[in-house]
């Protein structure tokens, strides 16, 4: 008889690869997975009964804005409560490292966190600072492509960036894959990039292939009427720098916009034969960023996340300030900025059909840290599983926990992650596949979702019967 720590038994497990659950146990010793299907042989030091329940691998969450959160608020209840065992943050184009701000600290970035907190000129500082506050989940980095260029260039960033700015950045970034990140990402949808042109983005992207498994994380330079030529231009710059690309958070917004998803998946079906293309969405209808004139035009409806001047008015509609201020959009939006939105601008019909397409990957997009967050923050996983899986049958919960496991893994190069495995890393999800539900709404965000029975980060118990254990086992994760 071998000894173990512990034993989950009469489990449904579901691998993380896509293939349909088998009854069977696991044997956890270390921190990793010692044995899958048959344990007998082993004995635990406990035993948990998962009779009823599926075993899954840990979520992973890889559309994420944790960077400053994992330091803040390390018990990360907002994503053990829904399973995520790992995140990747440094989406968008903006990781709280390799930054330095010296008085330049443009929208989008006050969605991390405010000024003063930003003190990570390298990686490598961040991730000292990581393995000090100890959070629950697991976190890999990509580098920000925002964050470089508020390095790198000091006079301004309404332009493209210069031979010698490129080559600064190109540095920055490859110091920053050698600290540990996982890759690069871009917000060419954001004031700090939106003047970039394709070519500074190939030239950078292309640093990533010295560093096998790193990937280009793209939100793009348009989600709406030119949603088409971006995904053209992801693409192409994926090819031209010969690296894999991801699209974050795919969506086709506004009104006039709905129903291309039938046409972007195809380019990206497309493109696939010849080249590694992938992509995350998320399980709503509503987008999340900074309150922006721009977004809110392309928007049926808008509700304020926080405003650091108005906080009276967190939780409010848009509409409805600008109604009693009397004054037109630019002008409320100056007033309660620096500011966040929550802007319903997609169609659910696009939604289901990127969510079914089997390369998508799930990710959250959640924003930690403001006062009444969209609820995508609390409640995207249990959602895709109770809503899409359960209720609609839009895909199957094998197919489903693929997407939030074993493909996220692999697309992210983390390795010994995101399957059920012997030698795997003990991440692990316990839930209710009958229950399994998330309870967040626009109305009242932040609540734990129903249904998760335990959640193990590298073998220890972080969240049971609804509680965090205050077990904070998570690591950076790299390559
Ligand atoms: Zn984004
Ligand atoms: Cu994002």
């Amino acid at each position: 008889m071998e000894q173990c720590d512990l034993i989950i038994s009469n489990a449904l497990i579901i691998d993380g690869s896509g293939a349909e659950g088998e009854a069977g146990s696991v044997a956890i010793k270390g921190g990793k997975i010692a044995a899958v299907g048959d344990v007998e042989g082993w004995v635990g030091d406990q035993t948990i009964d998962a009779a009823g329940l599926v075993l899954a691998p840990g979520f992973i969450d890889v559309h994420t804005h944790d960077d400053m959160a994992a330091l803040k608020t390390p018990d990360m209840t907002f994503k053990v409560s829904q399973g995520v065992t790992t995140v990747v943050a440094g989406n968008c184009g903006i990781s709280v490292a390799p930054f330095t701000t010296e008085g330049n600290f443009p929208p989008p970035f006050p969605l991390l966190g405010s000024e003063s907190e930003f003190r990570f000129p390298t990686v490598d500082a961040y991730r000292k600072a990581l393995q000090k506050s100890q959070p629950a989940v697991n976190l890999a980095l990509l580098a920000g492509h925002s964050s470089l260029r508020v390095i790198a260039m000091k006079d301004g960033l309404d332009r493209g960036a210069n031979e010698a700015e490129i080559a600064h950045m190109r540095e920055l970034l490859g110091a920053a894959l050698k600290d540990g990140c996982v890759g690069f990402s871009t917000g060419l949808g954001y004031p700090p990039a939106m003047e970039a042109p394709e070519a500074e983005i190939t030239a950078l992207a292309s640093v990533l292939r010295e560093h096998p498994s790193a990937v280009y994380a793209t939100h793009m330079r348009d989600e709406g009427d030119h949603v088409i030529e971006a995904v053209e231009e992801t693409l192409r710059t994926g090819r031209d720098a010969g690296v894999p690309v991801v699209i974050s958070h795919h969506k086709c917004a506004g009104r006039s916009n709905y129903g291309r998803s039938g046409e972007t998946l195809k380019l990206i079906d497309e493109a696939r034969t010849g080249q590694a293309a992938g992509l995350d969405v998320y399980p709503y209808t509503a987008s999340s960023t900074v309150l922006l004139p721009e977004f809110v035009r392309e928007s049926d409806d808008v509700l304020i996340t926080f405003s650091e001047p108005h906080p009276e008015h967190n939780g409010r509609r848009l509409e409805e300030v600008m109604a009693e201020w009397d004054c037109d959009l630019e002008e409320v939006a100056e007033r309660l900025y620096p500011a966040g939105a929550i802007y319903f601008q997609m169609d659910e019909e696009d939604l289901k059909r990127i969510l079914a397409y089997p390369p998508s990957m799930v990710g959250s997009d959640g924003l930690p840290g403001q006062a009444r967050p969209h609820p995508r923050l609390w409640g995207t996983f249990p959602r895709v599983l109770g809503r899409y899986v359960r209720q609609m049958k839009l895909l199957s919960l094998a197919k489903a926990i693929h997407k939030m496991t074993g493909l996220s893994a692999k697309t992210f190069g983390l390795k010994d992650r995101g399957l059920v495995r012997e030698g795997y890393v003990a991440d692990l999800v316990l839930f209710d596949p009958e229950t399994i539900e998330d309870a967040a709404t626009f109305e009242d965000s932040e609540q734990p979702a129903h249904g998760i029975s335990r959640v193990l980060v590298g073998g220890a118990v972080a969240w049971q019967n609804g509680a965090a254990t205050g077990a904070r086992n998570g690591s950076f994760v790299t390559h």
